[in-house]
């Protein structure tokens, strides 16, 4: 079954509990954005921030970590009791090394590959980690437009977790919109963040139940 994980990079800051609460029937995820200002030009929001939505939100949160050095940073989300903590394989020295630290921490793992950044030297990696992130557009901003060549990952990801007969999930992120979730979906794609997408509608949960549909209509069989 698909995974939504609406992304309150576009919610309002000032009311990010309600912002949370508002698609807490309908969504799987919710999808946490933490950038530094130093591996992406923006900076978001850490680790308290976290800790207190850990507190409010009854789905589990998706930390995406767009920082450097997630060796020192993201065993810390992990312990403030996030689902899954998501770090950039451009980032990491040691990604192996690291899923294996947060799976001991008590999330699970996840890896995540830039626009840029080619996936095959990462394929031999899946038996590590729990979720595999292929960014659609350049990570950093919300409310770019989707790159459908980033597609191409998508598929070579899907199948070798098939092929090796992994537990991974798939995930896609940036750009997720009625428009765009299909082909997502029918490259492989298990697991949609979406923002503006959702944020940006008049009603959250509504939105997340028409992308939800589309996703399901759209998801290929095993
Ligand atoms: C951007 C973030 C995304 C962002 C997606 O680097 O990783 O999660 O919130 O926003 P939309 O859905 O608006 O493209
Ligand atoms: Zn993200």
């Amino acid at each position: 079954m698909p995974i939504i994980a609406p992304s309150i990079l576009a919610a309002d800051f000032a009311h990010l509990a309600d912002e949370v609460r508002a698609v807490e029937g309908t969504a799987d995820w919710v999808h946490v954005d933490v950038m530094d200002n130093h591996f992406v030009p923006n900076l978001t929001i850490g680790l308290p921030v976290v800790q207190s939505l850990r507190k409010v939100a009854s789905i589990p949160l998706d930390v995406h970590l767009m920082i450097t050095d997630p060796e020192r940073w993201a065993p810390g989300y992990a312990e403030a009791g996030a689902y899954n903590v998501t770090f950039h394989a451009e980032a990491s020295e040691n990604p192996v090394k690291l899923a294996k630290t947060l799976r001991a921490a008590g999330s699970k793992a996840g890896l995540a590959i830039d626009r840029d950044t080619p996936v095959e030297p990462y394929l031999e990696l899946l038996p590590y980690v729990d979720t595999l992130l292929i960014m659609t557009i350049k990570a950093g901003f919300g409310g770019q437009a989707f790159l459908p060549e980033m597609l191409r990952k998508v598929r070579d990801v899907r199948r070798r977790v098939r092929v090796k007969g992994l537990e991974v999930r798939v995930e896609v992120d940036g750009g997720i919109a009625a428009d765009t979730i299909e082909q997502a979906a029918e490259a492989g794609a298990d697991a949609f963040v979406a923002g503006t997408a959702v944020y940006g509608a008049e009603d959250p949960a509504k939105a997340v139940r028409a992308l939800r549909a589309r996703a399901e209509a759209a998801t290929v069989g095993p």
